[in-house]
């Protein structure tokens, strides 16, 4: 007989290239997942009501906010968090960017400033100002940093950290 409570499911997923397998309860929210389940932690919780950004990863290479998603729902799908973004030490341009450009202060926005503006690049390697206002406006600093973190996508996108 199975120990597996019945409202729980099995979820299949790839996290930043490692196929993972867990049992989920259904109603557990993707945020929740990665970071109670598989210890991902750079992924916030800023609200858990879809307002704020600070969740955002990449589901199939699509930015979403990992709280307005189940995790049962991600089953079979690849997955980026903010861990997945630096090889090592080697840090992405953008994450190189948002260092020389004093991006962030308390930093609790930025793993989801990272995961939108990283899907931005991916879509537009070169983006204008604008542009990147317009990606970014679903992630919410309550710092209110907004202008280095803007000039900090610009400048990666124009292929330099400064
Ligand atoms: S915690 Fe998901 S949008 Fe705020
Ligand atoms: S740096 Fe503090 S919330 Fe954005």
């Amino acid at each position: 007989m199975s120990t597996t409570p019945a409202t729980s499911h099995a979820v299949t997923v790839t996290v930043n290239g490692d196929e993972v397998t867990r049992d989920v309860p259904a109603r557990k929210l993707l945020v929740h997942f990665l970071r109670d389940d598989l210890d991902l932690t750079g992924t916030h919780v800023g609200c858990d009501t879809g307002s704020c950004g600070a969740c955002t990863v990449q589901l199939d290479g699509v930015a979403v906010k990992s709280c307005a998603v189940l995790a049962v729902q991600a089953d079979g799908s690849s997955i980026t968090t903010v861990e997945g973004l630096a090889d090592g030490d080697q840090l992405t341009a953008l994450q190189q960017s948002f260092h020389e450009h004093h991006a962030l202060q308390c930093g609790y926005c930025t793993p989801g400033m990272l995961m939108s503006a990283t899907t931005l690049l991916a879509e537009n390697p070169h983006p204008s100002e604008d542009e990147v206002k317009v990606a970014l406006q679903g992630n919410i600093c309550r710092c209110t940093g907004y202008w280095n973190i803007v000039e900090a996508v610009v400048a990666a996108g124009k292929g330099g950290a400064s």
